[in-house]
This record gives C-alpha cells, sequence and structure tokens, in this order.
C-alpha cells in the first residue's frame, strides 16, 4: 500500500494492492468536512496525478465521525464581494468536479454520515455511490434554505441521475432523504453497514456495473417542448409558498431547468451565473445570517452531561406537550397533574406525535413507554429537570414551588414555563430562589424552535448553564433572558397585534392588515395570530405588558372575549374558523405603506427597546429571538437587521413621521441614534 500525504493538510491519497486510490477528506482544523477553497484545490491537484496514474477505480470517502461532506463553506460566501466573483467561485467548484466525473476509472462515493450541498454534489459527480445504513435523514441538497442553489454542477447532475420531478423537488423544498429512501429513488447504488462500506466499494470498482440513470418516462419530462408545460405547474405550486421576490432561489433553480433541461455545457455556465447573482441578494445575506444565529444559539451552552430524567407538572396544552417532546427526544417523563383524566388528552396528544415523528419500527412504541402519569408527584424526587405548566396564577406557582423546593433533589432544575409572571414573584415565597429560573417554550411545542431561557434576579448562574445545555439537548435554540415583562417574543408580538386592531379601529379591513404583514413577509398576520394565539390569552398579555408598553387592550376584544370568541379554539375571533382555517373576504382594499410601516415599525421599534432594557445581551441575540420565536420574515435577517438595512436614518424618519399622525407610541428609541457604534 502505497501512501501519499505529504504537501496535502486536507486529503489524504493512498493506493492499495489492488490499484484502487483512495482519498480520504479529513479537513484540518475542523470537526466537520466543508468544501473550501483550499479543500477543493488539493482535491483538483489529487485528481490530476490520478488522471496520470490511472488506478483501476476511485474511492472518495471521509474520515470524520460527523459525516461525509456537510457542504461548500458558506463562511466563504461572506468574503464575495459581486456576482462575477460569486459565478467565478462556482465555476472552480464545477472544474474540479467534472474532473472527478472525466476520470477514466470508475469512481465511488462513500457516504457516511451528512453528505448535504455541495458535499451531495460531489459525490452525484461520482460514477457510482454508496452509503452506511442506520442514518436519519442526511443527505439533500438544502442551499435553497440559504436563497441560492447548488452550484457545482448539482442543478444539472441531480436532474441527470434522478429525473426532473424528484431533483426539482429536493432542490426546491431543500428536503433530506434518508439512506433507505436515498436508495428507493436511486440516488445510491448501494446501502452496507458502516464496517463494509470499503469492500462494498471495492467490490463496486472491480464489477463496474451500469451506472444508474431515471427511467424513460422521467427522462422524457426533460424534453423540450414537454419542459414549458411542466416548469408552469411546479412554479404555481412553488409561488403558493414563496414569492420571487421574497425568496428568488427557488424561481431561479425552475428557470435553469426550464432553459437547460440538465443538459450541455451552457447549463453549467447559466447554474454558476444564476448562483453569483443569487449570492449577492439580500435574503441569501440574511439568510446566511439567520443560518448562523441558529448556529450561535445551538452552540451557547456549556457541554454538560446529558439529562435523563424530567418532570412536568401540569398536563395541560404546554406541559403536555413538553412532556411528550422529552420523551420524544428520548429522556424519561414523568408528568404530573390534578387528576389522571387531566393527563389523558395529553397522551391522546404525544402518542400522534410519536407515530408522526418516530417512524422506525419500535420506536414510538418506546416513547411511549419513556412517558408516564404521576398524579402524586412523588417521582419530580429523581428527576433532574423539573418543569412547572400549571395555571397562570401567581398563588398557584408560589405553592407549587414552595413544596418543590423540599421535595426536588437539591441540584434539580426548577423551571416554570410562565408567560408573564415575573420569576421574582414566584421566588418571594420560596426558601432557596437561586434555584427558580424560566424556561418559556411556545404553542405548539413540536412546531416552534425556540425557548426562552430566563435568569431571574437571583438564578444560580451554574443551574442556567445546566438549564441552556438541557434545551440544546432536547433539539430546542436556547435564548438567555433576563426575566422581564413579555421576555422578548411576547413582548415584540404584542405591539404588532395591537397596532392591527388599532389600524382595524382606523378603518382598515382586516383582511388588508394581515395582507400588509404578510406581504412583509411575515408568516402570519397579526389578526389570525391573534386568533391563533387565543385573544383571552392575548388579552391577559396585553394587561401584563400594559405597563410596559404604556397602553391598554382595545375594547373590541375585550368585548370579543366577553362573548365567548376568543379565536380559532372556539371557532371564532376576528375571522370565523371552519376546519381550523380562518375565513377571509376574497376582495378587500390592498394595504399601503403606512400600514404595513405601523405593523412593522411597532415590532421594530419594541425590539430596540428590549436591546435597551437589556433583555438579551446582544442585536444577535434579539434578532435570533424575534425570526424563531415570533416567525419575523428569516428573509429579512430579523427587526434589527431589517432597520439596518433599510438604513437607520430613514427608520427614524418614518417613525416620527408615524408618531405625529398616531401618537407616541411610535416615538423613536433613543437606542437608534447609538447603534451605528455597535454595528
Ligand atoms: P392549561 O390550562 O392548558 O393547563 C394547565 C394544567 O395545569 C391543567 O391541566 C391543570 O389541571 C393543571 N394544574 C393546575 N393547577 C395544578 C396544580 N396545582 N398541580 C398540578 N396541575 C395543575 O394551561 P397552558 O396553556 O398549558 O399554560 C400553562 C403555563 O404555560 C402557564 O403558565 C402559561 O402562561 C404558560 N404558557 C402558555 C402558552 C400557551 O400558548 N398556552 C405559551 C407559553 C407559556
Amino acid at each position: 500500500m502505497q501512501t501519499l500525504t505529504d504537501g496535502y493538510e486536507h486529503w489524504r491519497q493512498k493506493t492499495s494492492e489492488d490499484g484502487i486510490c483512495w482519498l480520504t477528506l479529513d479537513k484540518a482544523g475542523s470537526g466537520t468536512n466543508t468544501l473550501n477553497k483550499e479543500v477543493l484545490t488539493e482535491l483538483d491537484c489529487l485528481l490530476d496525478q490520478a488522471r496520470k496514474e490511472s488506478p483501476r477505480g476511485l474511492v472518495i470517502r471521509s474520515i470524520k465521525s460527523t459525516g461525509f461532506i456537510a457542504g461548500a463553506d458558506i463562511k466563504e460566501f461572506q468574503h464575495l464581494e459581486n456576482a462575477q466573483q460569486g459565478a467565478a467561485a462556482a465555476a472552480r467548484g464545477q472544474l474540479v468536479m467534472q474532473k472527478l466525473a472525466d476520470l477514466p476509472c470508475p469512481t465511488v462515493a462513500v457516504i457516511e454520515g451528512f453528505a448535504l450541498g455541495g458535499g451531495l454534489e460531489l459525490a452525484l459527480a461520482c460514477d457510482y455511490r454508496i452509503a452506511a445504513e442506520g442514518f436519519e435523514r442526511n443527505l439533500g441538497l438544502p442551499e435553497v434554505q440559504l436563497g441560492i442553489h447548488p452550484g457545482f454542477g448539482g442543478t444539472v447532475r441531480a436532474v441527470r441521475l434522478l429525473g426532473a420531478p424528484l431533483a426539482l423537488d429536493l432542490m426546491l423544498s431543500g428536503r433530506m432523504l434518508s439512506p433507505t429512501e436515498a436508495l428507493k429513488v436511486h440516488l445510491l447504488d448501494r446501502l452496507a453497514q458502516p464496517e463494509s462500506l470499503d469492500a462494498v466499494a471495492r467490490e463496486i470498482l472491480l464489477a463496474r456495473p451500469a451506472r444508474l440513470r431515471p427511467p424513460w418516462h422521467l427522462r422524457i419530462l426533460s424534453w423540450g417542448p414537454l419542459r414549458p408545460w411542466l416548469a408552469r405547474k411546479i412554479r404555481a405550486q412553488v409561488r403558493r409558498r414563496a414569492r420571487p421576490e421574497h425568496y428568488p432561489a427557488p424561481f431561479a433553480i425552475l428557470e435553469l431547468w426550464m432553459q437547460h433541461g440538465g443538459k450541455g455545457s451552457a447549463a453549467y455556465s447559466a447554474e454558476a451565473r444564476s448562483i453569483g447573482e443569487l449570492l449577492m441578494t439580500p435574503t441569501c445575506r440574511n439568510l446566511v445570517r439567520v443560518y448562523f444565529l441558529r448556529e450561535r444559539l445551538r452552540n451557547l451552552a456549556p457541554k454538560q452531561t446529558a439529562v435523563q430524567r424530567v418532570h412536568v407538572i401540569g398536563a395541560g396544552v404546554m406541559g403536555g406537550d413538553i412532556a411528550a417532546w422529552c420523551a420524544l427526544r428520548g429522556l424519561t417523563v414523568t408528568v404530573q397533574d390534578r387528576a389522571v383524566e387531566y393527563v389523558q388528552p395529553a397522551l391522546i396528544r404525544a402518542k400522534k406525535l410519536f407515530e408522526k415523528r418516530l417512524r422506525a419500527p419500535g420506536e414510538a412504541a418506546a416513547a411511549g413507554e419513556r412517558l408516564s402519569v404521576d398524579i402524586a408527584g412523588d417521582r419530580a424526587s429523581d428527576a433532574e429537570v423539573v418543569i412547572e405548566a400549571i395555571v397562570e396564577r401567581l398563588d398557584a406557582k408560589q405553592g407549587l414551588f414552595q413544596q418543590l423546593e423540599e421535595r426536588a433533589n437539591a441540584d434539580a432544575i426548577l423551571a416554570t414555563n410562565t408567560s408573564s409572571i415575573q420569576l421574582e414573584e414566584i421566588t418571594a415565597s420560596m426558601r432557596s430562589p437561586e434555584r427558580l429560573l424560566g424556561l418559556h417554550f411556545f404553542n405548539p411545542v413540536a412546531k416552534l424552535p425556540l425557548v426562552e431561557v430566563i435568569r431571574g434576579e437571583q438564578t444560580d448562574p451554574a443551574l442556567l448553564a445546566k438549564a441552556m445545555s438541557f434545551v440544546t439537548q432536547i433539539g430546542k435554540l436556547p435564548l438567555p433572558c433576563r426575566s422581564a415583562p413579555g421576555f422578548v417574543v411576547n413582548r415584540i408580538l404584542t405591539p404588532y397585534m395591537l397596532e392591527a386592531l388599532r389600524a382595524h379601529g382606523d378603518g382598515y379591513q382586516l383582511e388588508t392588515i394581515d395582507q400588509a404583514a404578510e406581504d412583509f413577509g411575515m408568516p402570519t398576520g397579526p389578526v389570525e395570530l391573534a386568533d391563533r394565539v387565543g385573544l383571552d390569552i392575548a388579552l391577559h398579555v396585553i394587561g401584563i405588558l400594559g405597563a410596559t408598553l404604556n397602553t391598554e387592550a382595545p375594547p373590541l376584544l375585550k368585548q370579543k372575549v366577553e362573548a365567548g370568541d376568543l379565536g380559532a379554539k372556539t371557532g371564532r375571533g376576528f375571522y370565523t374558523f371552519t376546519e381550523n382555517r380562518p375565513v377571509k373576504a376574497r376582495d378587500y382594499p390592498p394595504p399601503d405603506d403606512e400600514l404595513r410601516d405601523r405593523l412593522i415599525l411597532a415590532m421594530v421599534n419594541e425590539s430596540m427597546a428590549c436591546l435597551e432594557d437589556g433583555i438579551v445581551e446582544d442585536l444577535d441575540l434579539l434578532d435570533a429571538g424575534v425570526v424563531f420565536g415570533a416567525g419575523f420574515a428569516p428573509f429579512r435577517g430579523g427587526p434589527i437587521r431589517y432597520a439596518i438595512d433599510t438604513g437607520v436614518e430613514q427608520i427614524i424618519a418614518r417613525l416620527e413621521a408615524l408618531a405625529v399622525r398616531h401618537g407616541p407610541r411610535f416615538a423613536p428609541r433613543p437606542g437608534w441614534r447609538q447603534i451605528n457604534s455597535v454595528i
């Protein structure tokens, strides 16, 4: 066996006795393999050499436990200054992939773990692909989530290998496939146990079976005369989910296929040009920002020993779903309520969740066994985390935590899911106030990724660190917040919903108001959001935040609550709901810029207020909280980023104009004048 590593920092090369060349990627200084300029340059040289030495076959694999290749190096995107540079970087990557594809010997990618984006594109440039069994969804082309599309020839090769419908679906949705699914759709040639991957690679290279290609009925769909018809159909579907002015990448993917059908060298240059342009869009810049914000939240918690046991008190909407989520994530959970009948609905919901999310045989049943009922609350004593989610009443919570500090393990995390009660009020009656912190989950728990981790004035920092780690362990994003009314998310959503109701009072139709927010990029308009949150809860939160926001609830909201019209849950709020969907008028006046500014700048100005009050530590955390917790249009990068992109001076001027017309609530926060010093 001949080994060559000299001069190569990231790749190892060896040629085995049987004449097969093994290229192993182990990107230096990084826990994960990504394709940056140096990694590609080295691969380029190694491929030149392989061409000269003409081995019997060539294998590309990774030595990292974190997977094959996680994609292109996103950090490099940030140094690109113009579309030409972006196109040139893609073209350089394409050349390397083409060199691999053009090698006269057979080539195989051996995938163990993640092969994403550029990593999968590299595998697509090989003649064969084999993957290790036993991984969850680890194969995909998720570039669209960053506002771009594959740029190393993937838009062409995916279509050629899989046929247009599946290739476009993967690129447009960014969804991932498990190895088993990938084998079924012929993205992979073989699956193998991790320990036999090398043997299978060798076997394939020596046997040289026919290369996979789509059946004729899929190939024919990329035929010129059929393309416009199919593209039109798919474009209509995409338009239902995204607007080209907000998210141009999916439309660019379709356009590339429309023009070239995954064929010819022009398809590659068009791909490079297109990604170059997309890389320069504010959407891409902001989605990359959101990607890094997510990474930051994921990595905020110091590594700690994993939690095994959780006890949840209150099996209502929140407690029931928090308990189910923890069991889904592998923890042993006990759930307590006043009587068994209060827990039943939660157990039914949990079963549904497990069946939906855990598809492997026996997994859903195992999760069900991890979740048990403990009405007496005996098991609170051996839990490492105790989460309270009972009624939002101070006396009830005080009484419960007084008992808990006696019962629970001395180093257990004692957490409340309260959305409005100050931690300090609950701890007033505790002997050890440093033991309490807040873990504020959002409804619905299974869908919303953020958890606000609330630090009271006396909370023990070591417990907070443990709580941050616990939130990360259960696959949520922890946002550390200071205990203050509404924390971040409710504090920012409340002015948004309140302004909508005021605008309605000024004569705007409900549908027009929702449309204004959706045109901006919010996932749900403020009126529908209020109906979905529940008007009783909205009224309660406004009551709590009233003093902070210097406002009170509009009379119409109070009337609705008194009449029992609480929104989606009662079938009627501002809208009437059928099958959990609001019935909206089809014809209504279009929104105007003033209305959009009223809704959006109410949130943006309140975000600055949160920063001034030190609810979170910095503006990135604030943006992260509002994007992941309130759904603030991700392609705008967060409320503060939106203000910076628009121009802080312009935001101030718009707020001043709104303040003149609508009242002092729009007065620009003083923080705007200092922001230039922190960005
Ligand atoms: P819920 O009314 O659906 O559930 C409360 C549950 O606690 C009920 O099953 C009740 O029987 C039980 N309970 C009451 N007193 C108890 C006691 N002393 N011991 C044991 N169980 C008791 O309420 P929900 O909506 O789940 O809210 C719970 C907490 O979560 C509240 O603090 C609320 O502010 C907070 N929260 C609610 C959100 C929501 O969207 N509903 C969102 C985020 C936080």
